[in-house]
């Protein structure tokens, strides 16, 4: 039976709403963020909704963090069915106004992020025939003005999904990706940047 499953930057917003709803189903969720007050807040939604597991602090663009965190699920859990690289930060400016660090750090979260969540527990999802779930943006497929290191990162991790889809078909790892547009969450609390796209 497929029923653990860890999520990045569960502290908020749509990796909250990811974690309660499959807490709802009696799922085992290894709950991950930087936000370590935030993941404490929804591991107690998790319980209320019926749900349970553990609360691990990762910073995805750390991968050693990652590998940690792939052990913890390991240990608790015997393994893992589907992970949800969901951490991001949000940032804009026009290209001229972003720096280098603009780029790097925009880079390392939400591109880097979701590579090395991938790579960290591709072993356990081979063994479980599991299931990536990546978290891109429309910005992926429409790249709006003022915020193209956004959209490189998100066009990024639309192409590694699609890269991945075909590769680990082989060894029955199913991938997903996901391109939503503009919903209501703590996003904008990460912005970096002069404007607002
Ligand atoms: N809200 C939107 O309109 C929207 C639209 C399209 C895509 N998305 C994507 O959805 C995902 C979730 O965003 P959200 O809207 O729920 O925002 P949010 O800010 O509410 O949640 C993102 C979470 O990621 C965590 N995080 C940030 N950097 C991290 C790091 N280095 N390591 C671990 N965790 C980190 C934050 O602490 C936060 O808890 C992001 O990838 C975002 O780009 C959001």
């Amino acid at each position: 039976m497929h029923n653990r499953m860890m999520i990045t930057g569960a502290g908020s917003g749509l990796g909250r709403e990811i974690a309660v709803r499959w807490a709802g189903d009696g799922w085992q969720l290894a709950l991950a963020d930087v936000n370590e007050a935030g993941l404490r807040e929804t591991l107690d939604l998790v319980r209320t909704a019926g749900g349970d597991g553990f609360v691990q602090r990762c910073d995805v663009r750390d991968y050693s963090q990652l590998t940690a965190l792939a052990q913890a699920c390991e240990e608790r859990f015997g393994g893992c069915d589907v992970i949800v690289n969901n951490a991001g930060v949000a940032s804009g400016g026009f290209f001229a106004e972003l720096s280098l660090e603009d780029w790097d750090w925009q880079i390392a979260v939400n591109l880097m992020g979701v590579v090395k969540g991938c790579k960290a527990f591709l072993p356990l999802l081979e063994r479980s025939r599991g299931r990536i779930i990546n978290i891109a943006s429309m910005a992926a497929l429409m790249q709006g003005p003022g915020m193209s290191n956004y959209n490189v990162a998100k066009a990024g991790v639309l192409a590694l999904s699609e890269s991945l889809l075909v590769e680990l078909r082989q060894v029955e790892v199913a991938v997903h990706v996901v391109c939503p547009s503009f919903f209501q969450t703590n996003l904008l609390d990460s912005f970096r940047g002069r404007t607002l796209p």
